[in-house]
Parts: C-alpha cells; sequence; structure tokens
C-alpha cells in the first residue's frame, strides 16, 4: 500500500441471516416512498438538507469528477420567480408541446400547468448536471458519464431525504433552459432535475400506481 490508497474502513459484515433482514427492512422504508405534490410549508432545520446533499455527494461519478451542482432555495422570492417561470412552460407543453400519447400517460397523476407546491414547499432544489470543468484559467476539462452520475446522486438524495420523513417531488418542468438563467448558473451547467422537497400537507393522497414485480424486472442467469 502507499500513500496513494487508504485502508478501507467501515464496512459492517453481518450473519447471512442479519444481512438479510436488514436488506428486508431497508426495502420496507424505501417501499413507502411515494412522489408527492401538497406539501406542507411547515419549515424543516436546513442543516438536514445540507446533510442530505452531502450525502448525495457520495455518490460514484464517472473518474470521480461529481459533475453536480446543487442549488438550494429557501427564498420566498426566488421560489415565486421560479414558479412563474416553470408554469408558464408548463402551460405550453400541457396545450401544444405534449404529445397525445404524453398527455394520455400523465392523465393517472392529474397534473397540469398549476404549481402552487413551488411556493409552498419549505425548499427547492434544483440539480445542475455538469457537463464539462471550466479550469481556473478558462479552460475546458473533460467529466464523464455526466447523466448517470448525477441521476444516481439523485436517487441518494431522495433516499436521503426519505430516511427522515421528507417528501420529494422529482420535477421536470419542460424545458427547463429558464433555472440556469434564474439561478445565473455557469454555462458548463444544465439544469437535471427540480426537486421539491418537505413534509407532506396532512391528509395528502397519491395516484394508486403499482410496482413492476420482481419478476418483471429480474432476470438472474
Ligand atoms: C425524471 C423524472 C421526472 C418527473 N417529472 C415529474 C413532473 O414534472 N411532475 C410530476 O408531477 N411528477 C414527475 N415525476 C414523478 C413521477 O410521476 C413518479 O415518480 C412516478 O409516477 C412514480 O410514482 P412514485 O414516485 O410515487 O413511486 C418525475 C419522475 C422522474 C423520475
Amino acid at each position: 500500500m502507499n500513500n496513494k490508497h487508504i485502508l478501507l474502513k467501515n464496512y459492517a459484515k453481518y450473519s447471512d441471516n442479519e444481512v438479510v433482514e436488514k436488506s428486508q427492512l431497508f426495502f420496507n422504508k424505501m417501499n413507502s416512498r411515494r412522489t408527492v405534490r401538497t406539501f406542507s410549508s411547515e419549515l424543516i432545520p436546513v442543516q438536514v438538507l445540507k446533510n442530505a446533499i452531502k450525502t448525495a455527494n457520495t455518490s460514484p461519478s464517472g473518474a470521480n469528477k461529481q459533475p453536480w451542482h446543487f442549488v438550494l432555495v429557501q427564498s420566498a422570492k426566488m421560489k415565486k420567480k421560479i414558479r412563474i417561470a416553470a408554469e408558464k412552460e408548463e402551460k405550453e407543453f400541457y396545450s401544444n408541446r405534449a404529445s397525445k400519447e404524453w398527455l394520455k400517460d400523465l392523465e393517472p397523476f392529474e397534473t397540469d400547468e398549476n404549481k402552487p407546491f413551488l411556493e409552498t414547499a419549505p425548499y427547492l432544489i434544483v440539480v445542475f448536471e455538469e457537463k464539462y470543468k471550466i479550469a481556473p484559467n478558462g479552460e475546458k476539462a473533460k467529466n464523464y458519464y455526466t447523466k448517470e452520475s448525477v441521476g444516481l446522486a439523485c436517487g441518494i438524495l431522495l433516499t436521503a431525504l426519505h430516511n427522515v420523513g421528507i417528501a420529494t417531488l422529482t420535477h421536470t418542468p419542460s424545458p427547463m433552459k429558464f433555472l440556469a438563467e434564474i439561478l445565473k448558473r455557469p454555462k458548463n451547467e444544465t439544469p437535471f432535475l427540480l426537486i421539491v422537497a418537505g413534509y407532506p400537507e396532512v391528509g395528502t393522497v397519491v395516484p394508486n400506481i403499482k410496482r413492476k414485480k420482481l419478476n418483471e424486472i429480474l432476470t438472474i442467469i
């Protein structure tokens, strides 16, 4: 071993029974995650959001480039700005841009261009994909597998928030370019997801949809 490598720490080794039980319990926990579209305005300590974003930053990434940036929006003024711009895009989407097939597929969710949750929820997390890096001298440097890496980081972020009872909505107002403009992000970053985070409003209902069965998604060879 040289100083380019360090000893792997903190990988607990459980008995077979324990590992099966723990994996089942974690599945039960994650199986209760649902996308929420009605949020309470109740405040959440910002440290919780910072910890969840730190957890997202533990994600693997192509050549460890960590090609992500998170903008945590808590300012009411900024949330309003984002809502106005998102609703403008979504109005166009629902009335003109979306295909008939797409609108049909969205029917179970009863979504439309109105996005009040963008102002009600205490936090919006806007995730940016860093397509390439800009070195201090202004030169471009490569990032790799940016979509895969940012997707993984977002999955870990949703898991971290669900773990502490914070509900999320992965929102993709289409197109999302306005987010880069409003939030003044550099040109090497592209908006990836707008994640709404907060406690669910009391009495929240969610679409009655089903998850695929294991035999539909898994082949063991
Ligand atoms: C990439 C992505 C984009 C999504 N965009 C929207 C969206 O713009 N609006 C919305 O209401 N839900 C959106 N969703 C949420 C999905 O509709 C939801 O995850 C799906 O119906 C499964 O429901 P569940 O998350 O409750 O299991 C999106 C989900 C993903 C992964």
